[in-house]
């Protein structure tokens, strides 16, 4: 079933722009809320006072929904063995009328571009399918996946599907787990844990088919993958290679594959009506909380569903919106506020997933976590801002930013489709029919034009690509961005033999997400972290006592939990610094501590990130020193009310302000002596000393240097 992909246009609400009718919302009988949302009153009216007026749009046309397939009798399935009843299941699924169709697409083709939408069977069929159609004979099946928790879950599900244990026949594989043994033929993975088997297999020998899963996510590792299994698939013809996808833009990667066919599975949707603001929304906190409660007083029972950039906002809505409600009793019908982002702790994520009680709302709060990886049940209705926190680098000036975007129309759409899952479904995007139109990109641009190459530059060098320019990339990165990589690692030539330095790595390794800072105790949370920077030691050893602590507590939960500290990134630290430790015994290197020589600990930084030096300005803000860019110390960091005069940070960020995060005091002189190859003495001298009349510069060189 090959087309030429054009019909992805029905999934266009501007494909019949006749067809708009102006539509409201019914006119609600209750009022709530003051129009400003900081003075809200404990004994408020419910009123409508700041009711949002919606447009609605063409709906969505969804493949006609077949009844029979949705309505089977509790006591039919009660009668059948779980494992029977999941093989039912299995044959509901959208993918299956195709799978002959597939089986021999693949069969006659080496490459195919699969697309089907999100809940079709994808990735957790077609492995199978392969499996019962013999490709597991004469080698592994390997899906990838770019998130970890889809890797895990998506396993366990198709181990329950076969009847197998996770782990033999059906297993994953993520970093620092491999739920794996020699029994495992389907194989799931994180795209990321794939590039690392090219490492010891460059031709991938152990596979007869790899599917690269989610590609429209584009990530980093997906990307590489992409040029990587170009290359093998050219002189291992027995290779199979899927690459699939829920977006409609599969034409781009079939261009990129030598045109490679495109199987289309055909969605079972529900329509969904498109409703947008009449005009353009100042705060969209503000009206995404106004839209649920509308939303909830006026319209037939299901979920709701609202995209966040990211956990503070969440919270922020979370706040608004309990303020909102309480004190209302029994005038509105319950609503469960359910938060989802990715450092949510994980016993906390299973509440989205439980069904909601008849006669209550369930509104979940979601990053884009929710867009195609996670599934939630029961999601009639998408409250869509139309933003997300989105990562981007600028490689003149290494500043890394985390800013709230607009998203893509691809985004929106995915979105909208959400509230379409189980039944016709309504979306709500807070911007108007014009933006949407005139405003977004049609694609989110990949992770590859937007960060740090540093690591893809050692990835590809370590599976001895060393020609980075002519990589086969679907879209090349930017050469000042290959270029700006190549010269950081040369210019890291310093290797170190501390002990307390691999604690420091690893720690930094797992982020910005060691401390947990919960809206209600923000208090206790700071001073708790504030005990780790006594002395105004610095975040580098601040990171490092925290990490020791832990560890002298044998590694304690209850620890962490008394100290604001998310046992989670701590494992996960621990999972690193072990990793490092062994790699280091492998080349060799023995380790020596020294936890007092606290000028040595902070000299072995230095020497890493010593182009990440800034200099304290007269009105407290700091200019690094070799780009004279203005930067501020990040109001986390131990050191953001003590302004050192001289500081060597760990990464730039842009959010708020150009901020630089986890701060450390350096002397200046340790810049020339341990990169003399990058600072010369006029560096770190003060510029305006030599130029000011004698006797008023603020400081002679030789007092810096002391
Ligand atoms: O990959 P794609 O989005 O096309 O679908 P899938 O992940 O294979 O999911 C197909 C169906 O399997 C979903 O609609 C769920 O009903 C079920 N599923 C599940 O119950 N638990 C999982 N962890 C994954 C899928
Ligand atoms: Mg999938």
């Amino acid at each position: 079933r090959y087309r030429d992909g054009s019909a992805g246009d029905k999934m266009n609400p501007f494909a019949e722009q006749e067809a708009w009718e102006d539509h409201q919302i019914q006119k609600a009988t209750l009022k709530y809320g003051s129009k400003n949302k900081k003075q809200i009153s404990d004994d408020y009216q419910f009123v409508f006072e700041d009711q949002i007026e919606f447009i609605k749009a063409t709906v969505v046309e969804g493949d006609k929904f077949d009844d029979e397939l949705a309505t089977e009798s509790l006591d039919e399935s009660n009668a059948k063995s779980a494992l029977e009843k999941l093989q039912e299941d299995r044959k509901t699924l959208p993918i299956y009328p195709y799978r002959e169709e597939l089986l021999k697409a693949i069969n006659d083709h080496q490459v195919i571009i699969i697309v089907g939408e999100t809940g079709s069977g994808k990735t957790t069929q077609i492995p199978q399918y392969l499996h019962e159609a013999g490709y597991t004979k004469h080698g592994k099946v390997g899906c990838t996946q770019p998130r970890r928790v889809a890797a895990m879950s998506v396993a366990a599900r198709v181990s329950q599907e076969m009847g197998v244990k996770l782990g033999h026949e059906v297993g994953y594989s993520i970093r620092f787990e491999d739920c794996t043994s020699d029994k495992t033929v389907l194989k799931y993975m994180t795209d990321g844990m794939l590039l690392r088997e090219f490492l010891g297999e460059p031709d991938l020998a152990g596979y007869s088919v790899v599917m690269v899963d989610e590609a429209h996510e584009r990530t980093l590792s997906t990307d590489i993958l992409f040029g990587l299994v170009k290359d093998i698939a050219r002189f291992r013809p027995d290779l199979k290679l899927l690459i699939s996808s829920a977006t409609l833009d599969a034409e781009k990667f079939s261009d990129y594959f030598d045109s490679a066919p495109i199987f289309k599975i055909p969605g079972r949707r529900f329509p969904v009506e498109i409703h947008y603001t009449k005009a353009p929304e100042a705060d969209y906190l503000d009206a995404a909380v106004v839209t649920v409660l509308q939303i909830h007083v006026t319209q037939p029972p299901g979920d709701i569903l609202i995209f966040l950039t990211g956990q503070e906002e969440i919270e922020t809505a979370e706040e608004i919106m309990r303020h909102r409600t309480r004190g209302l009793g029994t005038k509105i019908a319950e609503l469960i506020i359910c938060p989802i982002y990715a450092n949510l702790p994980t016993e906390l994520q299973a509440k989205i997933f439980e069904p909601t009680p008849e006669g209550a709302r369930k509104v979940v709060l979601a990053t884009n976590i929710a867009e195609t990886s996670l599934t939630i049940d029961g999601i009639k209705y998408v409250i869509d801002p139309g933003f997300c926190k989105m990562k981007s680098y600028n490689p003149r000036t290494g500043m890394e930013s985390l800013l709230v975007t607009p998203i893509s129309k691809a985004s929106a759409m995915q979105r909208a489709g959400r509230s379409g899952r189980t039944g016709p479904g309504k979306c709500f995007r807070l911007y108007t029919a014009y933006n949407y139109l005139h405003d977004l990109e049609d694609n989110t641009i990949p992770e590859i034009q937007r960060t740090n190459l540093a690591n893809v530059v050692l990835t590809l060098k370590s599976l001895g690509i060393h020609d980075l320019i002519n990589f086969d990339f679907m879209d090349p990165p930017p050469s000042e961005a290959l270029l700006k990589a190549l010269e950081l690692l040369f210019a890291l030539s310093a290797l170190n033999k501390l002990d307390e330095i691999i604690s420091i790595a690893a720690m930094l390794s797992v982020g910005n997400s060691i401390f947990y800072r919960p809206k209600d105790k923000q208090v206790h949370a700071d001073n708790a972290r504030m005990n780790f920077h006594t002395g105004n030691v610095g975040d580098h050893i601040a990171l490092l006592k925290v990490y020791s602590s832990w560890k002298e507590t044998n590694y304690s939960t209850q620890w962490c939990y008394e100290n604001y500290i998310q046992v989670r990134s701590m494992k996960r630290a621990r999972d690193v610094r072990d990793q490092l430790e062994g790699l280091l015994e492998r080349v060799e290197i023995e380790l020596s501590s020294n936890p007092n020589d606290l000028d040595a600990i902070k000299k072995s930084i230095t020497s890493g990130f010593f182009p990440h030096s800034a200099r304290l300005q007269k009105n407290g803000s700091y200019k690094t020193v070799k780009h004279s860019q203005t930067v501020h110390i990040h109001p986390s960091s131990g050191l953001s009310q003590v302004l050192p005069r001289w500081v060597i940070y760990h990464e730039l960020v842009l959010t708020t302000k150009e901020y630089m995060r986890q701060v450390t005091e350096l002397k200046p002189d340790w810049l020339v002596e341990i990169a003399p190859h990058y600072y010369q003495m006029k560096d770190v001298e003060d510029p305006g000393s030599k130029k000011m009349p004698r006797g008023q510069g603020r400081a002679s060189s030789q007092q810096l240097g002391s």
